[in-house]
């Protein structure tokens, strides 16, 4: 298990809101109630990032779950044009570019294109953001450094005053909905059933993990 020394969480000025994080030392010690040794950072995604992106993206766990890689990495490019509002980061751990991960507005994706295929969006709050990641490397899966990840961004997220953040993992994906949970999501109970390949999660610190 990874111990967490100091996090700083950085994104540009063009971003909606300002810093999307700065220390969150104490929240995530305290989240994984051990002492703090790890250094967590979130670097806005750059063009120079993309073919590493493109070798992440295409490793077999990666495609158990993502699109190809050039159809992923060409959603990416659009966020870093600014064609799409999605914010994409790589993070790393110890000063290690160790994973992916980007959050979305909810709001921007509630319209008639997107209900077609995802009806339950319309039961999420417009103000709403959804949280994606994967690991690079497929042997750093299952360290504990995924979920430590997401409770740091998540966590950086409520500091900059977005109150519903969800993820919403394949529901075949056990791996994902476990460290979700110990990152502090719960599924959402009135959303079962209506949500197909997806478990829509909220970010719910401190509560217990039975929904
Ligand atoms: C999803 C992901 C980000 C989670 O990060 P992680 O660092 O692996 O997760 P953690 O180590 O924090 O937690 C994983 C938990 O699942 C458990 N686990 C591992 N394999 C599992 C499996 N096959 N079934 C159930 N639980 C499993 C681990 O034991 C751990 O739980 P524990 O600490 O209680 O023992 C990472 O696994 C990943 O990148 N996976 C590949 C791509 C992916 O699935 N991306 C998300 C969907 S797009």
């Amino acid at each position: 298990m990874p111990q967490l020394k100091a996090i700083v969480a950085n994104r540009p000025e063009a971003h909606r809101r300002g810093p999307l994080a700065v220390n969150h030392l104490a929240e995530a010690a305290r989240i994984m109630q051990e002492p703090a040794t790890l250094q967590i950072q979130f670097q806005p995604v750059t063009e120079s990032d993309l073919d590493t992106l493109r070798d992440w993206i295409g490793r077999p766990h990666w495609q158990q779950w993502w699109l190809a890689p050039d159809e992923e990495v060409s959603y990416i490019r659009s966020m870093i044009e600014g064609r799409d509002t999605t914010r994409p980061f790589i993070f790393h751990v110890g000063g290690e570019p160790m994973g992916y991960i980007q959050y979305r507005f909810i709001g921007d994706h509630q319209n008639a294109d997107w209900f077609a295929d995802h009806p339950w969006l319309a039961d999420l709050p417009s103000d709403a953001v959804g949280v994606d990641l994967s690991i690079a490397d497929a042997s750093d899966l299952a360290k504990g450094i995924g979920s430590t990840v997401l409770a740091e961004f998540a966590q950086g997220l409520v500091t900059e005053g977005w109150r519903t953040i969800i993820i919403d993992p394949d529901p075949n994906n056990a791996r994902a909905i476990r460290a979700y949970a110990k990152a502090g999501f719960r599924p959402i109970p009135a959303l079962f059933g209506k949500t197909g390949d997806s478990l829509i999660m909220r970010y719910q610190p401190g509560t217990s993990e039975q929904p």
